[in-house]
Parts: C-alpha cells; sequence; structure tokens
C-alpha cells in the first residue's frame, strides 16, 4: 500500500472510530430510546426530538444528520428534516433483553481514551494499568456487552454441551463462578437452574464489580440463591462443586495457572471447570488479512476480525491490567487454544473443547486425576 492509500484507509478509521463514539453519546443521552418512542420505522424530526428530550435543537440536527451519513439512521423521503430510526438498530441499540443488544460497546473507547498518558509509561517502564482506572464505562462494556450471551446463550447452547448438564438437573448440583464481575453469568445459572437448592457462589477481586453485582442480583430478585465473595480466584479454600466456570477471565488474570491448579481440589468428583474465552484460531498467520490493503468484513474474514478486535482489547485494557501484578503471566486478550490447552495441561486438567460461538470458545477441564486424591 502506498502512502496515500494507507491515508486512506487511516482517514476512514478515523471516521468509523467517530461514529462509535457519537453512538456513545447517543447511548448515554438516550436519544435513540427517544426517537424509537416515536414508533420505529417512523420519521422523526429533529425539533420534535429536540422538545421532547429538551435538548439543543442544533446539537440534535447535526447528530441525526452525522448518525445517517454514518447508516446508523435513514434520512426520510420526502422530509429534509425527518430521520428514521430502522427497527433492527432500534433493537440492537435500546432492547437489552434483545440477543443481538450492543448499544454497551460503545463504553470501550470512552473507558480507554482517558488513561491513554498513563499507557504510554507503562510501556516505559512495563507496569500496569490497574482495572478500576478504567472506571464505569468499562464496567457497562463488559457487562452488559456479555449479558446478552449469557442470557440467550448459555443455558441453551454452551453447558448442555458438557458432562455436568445432568447433574446440574438436580437440586445438589454446586456452582462457582469465578471472576464473576457484576454476576450476569450467575444470575443466569441462578434464574435458569430454580431447582438448585444449594447458593451459587461467585467470586472478583474488583470490588466496584461486586457491588453492581449486589445491585443486579437484588433487582433480578435472586439474593438469596448467590453468595459473593470479594477474593482473588487462588484465595477460594474449600468447596465441593460440580461446576466452576471462568468466564471471559482466565487471560485477564496475572495466575492463571495458579488459579487452575488451586481450583482442583474444589471440584466434586466428575465435576469440571467450564472457561469460556475468546474465539481467536491457533495461529498469527490465520488472523492477519487476506490482503493489508483491503480489511474485509468480519463475516468476510471471521479471524482477521477476532484478530483486530482482541489485539485492540489486548493493547488498551486486558494486557496492561494484568501486568499490575510483578509476576503475571501477561496473556493478553487474544488467548489461542493451544495458549489455554498448555497452561490448563500443566495445572492438571484434561482440555476438550466443546463450543464455539464465533466470538468465544468454550473448554471443558477435566482433572488428569480424580479431582480430591490430586489436591491432597
Ligand atoms: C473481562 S471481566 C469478565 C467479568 C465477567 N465474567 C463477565 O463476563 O461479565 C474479567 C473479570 O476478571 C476479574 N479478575 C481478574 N483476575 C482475577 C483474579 N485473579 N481473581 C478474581 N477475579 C479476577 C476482574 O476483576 C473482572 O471482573
Amino acid at each position: 500500500m502506498d502512502a496515500a492509500g494507507f491515508q486512506e484507509r487511516l482517514i476512514n478509521d478515523l471516521a468509523t472510530s467517530m461514529g462509535v463514539l457519537q453512538l456513545y453519546l447517543g447511548h448515554r443521552l438516550k436519544i435513540f430510546d427517544a426517537m424509537r418512542s416515536f414508533g420505529t420505522e417512523t420519521p422523526v424530526t429533529a425539533s420534535a426530538l429536540a422538545t421532547k428530550m429538551q435538548l439543543s435543537e442544533r446539537y440534535i440536527v447535526e447528530f441525526l444528520k452525522s448518525c445517517a451519513v454514518q447508516g446508523y439512521l435513514i434520512k426520510a423521503p420526502n422530509d429534509e428534516a425527518a430521520f428514521i430510526l430502522p427497527a433492527g438498530h432500534a433493537s440492537a441499540l435500546c432492547d437489552r433483553e434483545h440477543p443481538n443488544y450492543c448499544a454497551a460497546f460503545t463504553c470501550f473507547l470512552p473507558s480507554i481514551t482517558p488513561i491513554l498518558g498513563a499507557l504510554q509509561e507503562a510501556f516505559r517502564t512495563g507496569g500496569g494499568m490497574p482495572y478500576h482506572d478504567y472506571g464505569p464505562d468499562l464496567l457497562e462494556g463488559i457487562s452488559e456487552g456479555n449479558r446478552p450471551l449469557y442470557k440467550h446463550e448459555m443455558l441453551q447452547e454452551w453447558l448442555p454441551k458438557t458432562k455436568v448438564w445432568d447433574k446440574l438437573q438436580t437440586p445438589g448440583a454446586k456452582i462457582l463462578d469465578v471472576a464473576c464481575g457484576e454476576a450476569w453469568s450467575t444470575i443466569t445459572l441462578a434464574k435458569g437452574l430454580p431447582h438448585l437448592t444449594n447458593v451459587i457462589d461467585a467470586v472478583d477481586l474488583d470490588e466496584k464489580s461486586l457491588e453492581l453485582a449486589r445491585q443486579n442480583i437484588e433487582a433480578e430478585g435472586v439474593s438469596d440463591r448467590i453468595a459473593l465473595h470479594h477474593k482473588y480466584a487462588h484465595e477460594v479454600s474449600d468447596g465441593d462443586y460440580d461446576l466452576i466456570m471462568i468466564c471471559e477471565s482466565l487471560h485477564d488474570m496475572h495466575n492463571p495457572e495458579t488459579v487452575l491448579k488451586s481450583l482442583l481440589p474444589l471440584l466434586h468428583d466428575d465435576g469440571i471447570v467450564f472457561v469460556a474465552d475468546e474465539g481467536v484460531p491457533d495461529t498469527e498467520e490465520e488472523m492477519l488479512p487476506k490482503d493489508p490493503t483491503k480489511i474485509g468484513s468480519p463475516s468476510d474474514e471471521p479471524n482477521n476480525f477476532l484478530g483486530r478486535l482482541n489485539y485492540g482489547f489486548s493493547v488498551l485494557h486486558c494486557l496492561p491490567a494484568s501486568k499490575c501484578w510483578h509476576s503475571s503471566a501477561a496473556i493478553g486478550t487474544a488467548i489461542r487454544p493451544s495458549t489455554l490447552r498448555a497452561i490448563a495441561k500443566s495445572a492438571g486438567y484434561d482440555v476438550e473443547e466443546v463450543h464455539h460461538n464465533g466470538f468465544w470458545r468454550f473448554y471443558q477441564l477435566t482433572p488428569l486425576a480424580p479431582a480430591k486424591s490430586q489436591g491432597a
């Protein structure tokens, strides 16, 4: 690619990034929700929207025009001043219960930009960026971004493929959710498996995530079914679990092998550790673009898309957050199947990939020796 081609590519990426930031503004100001309240596929004028929302009409005019040129909104035919929010866009942007809800993903860029100065320093020193420094936008991006996956896939597609699925249908099954964040995976288990008589344990080291988890658990009416614990994963000292879940977190841990080893004695006979983590392929080559002068769409080049997405998160968030500890495994977001297998095998597990949804991979980790004897 020559300099002019590269310049075009960079400016195109800039336009795309600014589009995402405008979607974030729309999300925070609830502009799309207000448009939707006029009716989907209904032309809405800037003036009606500004009046309803008590926002500056001039800003709303510019915002709607900008969203139309980005393709987020459709310009109404025969009306210069009106714009339409298509039904599919409305579901993805406004309907938190929809499987394709994705407004929360707009929160990632604003969570990263404030720490870019400190991150430059981390590049120089090799130090890390504390998880909580990324603030509430990061927590919303992760928890609300992952929530649809838990709600619509976890009990429908992932866990039925594991060997503990039948056991989970019995009242006495015991579950531990490791690195639960805002606890949407735990809440999904509690609501979807109402017959369980044991409280589901959930741990995380981030205090703010647990505070929000407590609110979510309360709002969902499952406070008596979940016990939250503020601790490191490797500090859980006793239990007899049929299922230990680690969802989108193993790559974030500074000590993933220690954590997996420490979980062995907590497993019931026939129990498993279930790991959901990034769906990247096994080699760097597979993630490279077929033609670097043309980046394909996610469906044209899924592995390149996963590479761009996960290495982006890695450089800007997951790697710096895991580097806060002196001796860190520093895995990074793009955890490849072979890396995960090597860590799990060295910790004492057999590994089977049971599912891949195009976005994440799902692994069943079974102790190589009977669980209780390994921990003894
Ligand atoms: C990407 S978030 C995923 C959170 C949650 N599982 C979800 O899907 O919404 C990673 C989580 O791992 C937690 N974490 C990282 N290292 C941990 C450790 N060693 N022990 C416990 N939690 C840890 C972080 O605090 C954070 O909540």
